[in-house]
């Protein structure tokens, strides 16, 4: 185990995941957590973060100097290196120019961090202040042209401290200095996998929840669909899984869902399944404007689940499958930040419950997904793309009704029966059908027609923020359309959506 302790930096998380990714199990706690505790814990190391704040603030977070004496060996990043210092009778000074970017680092190689690492390297720096002067009994390992302390060692009692960030990929060689802290420092045996992660989050729920009865808004998609097993495998029958069927899911998802989770599933769980598409469709009927329609939607849903949760009763946990990157939205470093789900918001306030749970809440998407094939979970299921809360009526321009929403399922099972025919399905990010709101004339055999068109949307994308529209092949979108306006009745017309974001958004409304 190593433990990194945050002092609320912007890239806390992606130490940790570097250091998973060197296959030792690591967890971030709060920067106060106390010397009794991590002696308990017993980490072979510990990584202490970058933060916003100046070490001779008023407030600056600090942490108990006995953590030195602990023999442990620590390594300090940019704002944790500078503390460090400052601890320890060094001095650290508003630097006469502030480094932000990709700066070249000089490394001396005979330092166990730098072992094997390229002498001239690119760093990534980001910090005001800088260490003027290391405390006694370290030495000076690297230097920038305008950093003169770049990384310090302190030998003898195994203490380390970089101003760059060795976590984020623009420092070239930062993954061998971090592998180097873990394995030549702290002599880590890098064993650690995914199925570790499992298992002790698994023994840790099933301690923190005990008898308790635990609810969760199973949703399908692949965080919810996580949690549910974890806390299945950690609990069984104590916890229940409510499942929404809006009647707003792709074609036979709903099915789908409950044959992984219901009674015929492989897993342990109570599951109920409430087909409350009717009432969904009754609220939408005839309305056009798509923000009414998301706000529908999103209450309706609140009201089915309220009502739901009232048959159960009070219930002792809440599960919500937040990830790493929906706290970072929330705001970082703020651990009490809690985040509702995107497709719940709100709920909190309408169930009885005391705790929240949150199993995923350290995880990156991807590290979700090798989480859920650890756990057994259909690929299907675990490689789902995004889709939205508000499901297929926000890509039915205009008002919604049963019809279109068939006319929609049919058409975008078949780009995508089509997108996994041509192996595309794993590398495009996002892909799916749209129903327009323009109706053309065709012809059909010698009739006249009058019908839908159908838009395709494929986009790649990093983060979702932004997104270029993928050049599918010609084949595929040929055969794509000519598929959906000979099986799909009442479509004439099937057009491509070449349209990055910005300016259009991924999705239609
Ligand atoms: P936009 O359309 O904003 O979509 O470019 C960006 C990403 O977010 C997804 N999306 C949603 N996800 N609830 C969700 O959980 C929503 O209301 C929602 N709206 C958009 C969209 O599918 C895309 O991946």
């Amino acid at each position: 185990l190593v433990i990194v302790l945050d002092f609320g930096g912007q890239y806390n998380q992606l130490i940790a995941r570097r250091v998973r990714e060197c296959h030792v199990y690591c967890e971030v706690h709060p920067y106060h957590l106390s010397l009794d505790k991590i002696k308990e814990m017993n980490p072979k190391g510990i990584i202490f973060t970058g933060g916003p704040n100046s070490v001779y603030g008023e407030d600056s977070p600090l942490c108990d100097p006995g953590i030195f004496k602990l023999g442990i060996p620590i390594l300090g990043i940019c704002y944790g290196a500078q503390m460090m210092m400052h601890q320890l009778g060094g001095k650290v000074t508003q630097a006469p120019v502030r480094e932000y970017g990709k700066m070249e680092v000089n490394v001396d190689n005979s330092s166990k961090l730098f072992g094997n690492v390229l002498t001239n390297s690119v760093c990534w720096m980001s910090h005001t202040d800088y260490i003027e002067k290391p405390a006694d009994g370290f030495r000076i390992c690297a230097v920038t042209e305008s950093c003169p302390v770049a990384a310090v060692e302190n030998v003898a009692e195994r203490l380390y401290a970089v101003q760059f960030h060795p976590e984020v990929v623009h420092t070239q060689e930062g993954m061998k200095m971090l592998a180097n802290f873990l394995f030549e420092v702290c002599g880590c045996a890098g064993d650690w996998k995914m199925d570790s992660f499992v298992e002790t989050t698994i023994r840790g729920l099933r301690e923190k929840v005990g008898n308790g009865k635990v609810l969760l808004a199973l949703s399908g998609g692949v965080d919810s669909s996580v949690a549910a097993v974890l806390l299945s495998k950690a609990v069984g029958k104590q916890l229940t899984c409510v499942f929404v069927d809006h009647g707003l899911l792709r074609k036979d998802e709903g099915d789908e869902v409950e044959e992984v989770f219901g009674p015929n599933g492989p897993y342990d769980l109570n599951f109920i399944r409430v087909n409350a598409q009717q009432r969904f469709y009754v609220k939408l009927a005839g309305v056009a404007e798509p923000e009414r329609k998301r706000k529908i939607i999103g209450e309706e849903f609140i009201r089915v689940f309220e009502e739901e949760a009232k048959k159960i009763g009070a219930v002792d946990f809440l599960v919500q499958g937040t990830i790493y990157p929906d706290v970072i939205e929330s705001g970082l470093g703020d651990s009490a930040v809690i985040k509702s789900h995107h497709n719940v918001g709100g709920l909190p306030d309408y169930v009885d419950f005391k705790e929240i749970i949150e199993p995923l809440r350290d995880l990156f998407k991807d590290e979700v997904r090798k989480a859920g094939l650890e756990l057994g979970i259909p690929e299907k299921l675990v490689f789902r793309q995004p889709f939205p809360g508000p499901g297929l009526a926000i890509r039915i321009i205009g008002d919604v009704s049963e019809e279109k929403i068939q006319i929609l399922q049919e058409a975008d099972g078949i780009f995508r029966e089509e997108m996994a025919n041509a192996g595309l399905d794993k590398t495009v990010g996002q892909y799916f059908a749209a129903l327009t709101n323009m109706r053309s004339v065709g012809v059909m055999g010698d009739e006249r027609t009058y019908d839908y068109a159908i838009a395709l949307r494929a986009v790649n994308t990093t983060d979702f923020m932004t997104a270029d529209a993928a050049e599918l092949p010609w084949d595929v979108i040929g055969k794509v359309s000519s598929r959906i306006v000979n099986e799909v009745m009442h479509v004439n017309r099937v057009l491509y959506d070449c349209t990055g974001k910005p300016p259009a958004t991924i999705e239609f409304e």
